[in-house]
């Protein structure tokens, strides 16, 4: 095992201020679906879990959380639309809260990522597009999609409008908006989905309108300094792909800096299929130069790779998936260097509300019983 540093040589773990919320370092939490929120509502068991990956100072970003009814697309994962849902997050976020963690609400809706069944009455998801989704990449079975009419589309933005007031009702510090991964913005924003013929479709600016629709609308409501946003122009997830990422990450970017939102997340272009890293020499680099807010890098990050994407300013913060739903002290691990408890695939997405869950242990735990 490599010497343990001190903190202070450690960049993921160095102070940042994001807006006016002070960090005390750079490892946050990534959206981690989770499919343990029965019936679309958070449960108590989520008080633990996120409690367990708060640290003081430190920024956390909840699993996906759907913003209608019509946005939900697996089984068991929360939403936000109820006041039923709203109530259940409270106790979740005054957790989060209680040991000084900052706690952003991704919201999301899935698009044509859905089948009848997790749909109102039955029906068809709605998506910018009637092109069905044939490849799975094993996350279950689609219902072909009914494109959305021009005219319904402010009503899709104001739901994404309610659904973030609706976060900040409930505690949360701000909203993440889920561009990201081949649901309903990013059908909107990939040239390989999106064949719209209205000023949703065709050239960049069409492509994006909807995303930034929705920005403005959640800004308007909650206040720019609280709007994150994550984008994966690169990834060709859920057959969502787009001939000239770095063309569309610029376009959506230099928009976005005239909205003045708090943070853009993005994903590593080696995040092909969102869950695993493959070659890419493709990097990040341009966007993070051309965004004026705080860049959150995520995809494939080790404590490594993510103390050198901050100490060459590639990135002001690093979001892990894995490494921290295997390790709810990661930040304490990294600042240890301390071994790091392996992540089980097998557990991801079943409901049990401990296993695979809250059952990972901290150092102390998993320390003691090398001793034994
Ligand atoms: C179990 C699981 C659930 C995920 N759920 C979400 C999600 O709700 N929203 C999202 O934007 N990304 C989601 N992701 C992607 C992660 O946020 C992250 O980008 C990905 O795991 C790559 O980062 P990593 O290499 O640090 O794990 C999920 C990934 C995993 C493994």
């Amino acid at each position: 095992m490599a010497a343990a540093q001190t903190p202070t040589n450690i960049p993921l773990l160095t102070p940042y201020r994001m807006g006016n919320f002070n960090l005390s370092h750079r490892v946050v939490l990534a959206p981690l679906t989770r499919q343990r929120s029965y019936n679309n509502v958070p449960q108590p068991h989520a008080v633990l879990y996120y409690s367990q990956r708060t640290s003081n100072g430190g920024l956390l970003i909840a699993e996906a959380t759907g913003v209608s009814a019509t946005a939900q697309g697996y089984p068991e994962t929360p939403g936000i639309w109820t006041n039923e849902q709203v109530e259940a997050w409270k106790p979740i976020v005054d957790a989060v809260h209680a040991k000084g963690g900052i706690f952003f609400c991704q919201i999301w809706h899935v698009g044509r990522v859905s089948n009848s069944g997790f749909q109102p009455n039955g029906q068809a998801p709605i998506s910018s597009t009637d092109k069905p989704l044939i490849q799975s990449d094993g996350f279950g079975v689609f219902t072909p999609p009914r494109r959305l009419r021009t005219d319904e589309i402010p009503g899709i933005v104001n739901d994404f409008r309610l659904a973030a007031r609706n976060a900040m009702e409930a505690g949360f510090d701000g909203v993440e908006i889920h561009g990201a991964h081949g649901y309903l913005i990013d059908q909107f924003l990939k040239d390989h989905v999106n064949d719209r013929t209205d000023e949703y479709g065709g050239s960049l600016e069409n492509r994006c309108r909807f995303a930034l629709e929705v920005v403005e609308a959640i800004a308007d409501e909650i206040g720019a300094d609280k709007v994150g946003i994550r984008l994966s122009p690169f990834a060709e997830f859920m057959e969502s792909k787009d001939s000239n990422p770095y063309a569309l990450g610029l376009h959506i970017i230099q928009s976005l800096n005239k909205c003045g939102i708090l943070y853009c997340h993005v994903v590593e272009p080696r995040m092909k299929n969102a869950l695993d890293a493959s070659e890419c020499s493709d990097n990040l680099l341009p966007l993070r130069k051309a965004f004026n807010g705080t860049f959150i890098a995520a995809g494939g990050y080790n404590r490594e790779e993510g103390n050198k994407a901050v100490a060459e300013n590639r990135a002001d913060l690093v979001a892990y998936g894995r490494w921290f739903l295997a390790n709810p002290d990661l930040p304490k691990r990294f600042e240890l260097n301390a071994p790091l408890n392996k992540y089980n695939r097998e557990t991801f997405y079943i409901p049990d509300p401990v296993l695979g869950y809250t059952d990972y242990p901290f150092l102390e735990t998993a320390l003691s019983h090398e001793e034994v």
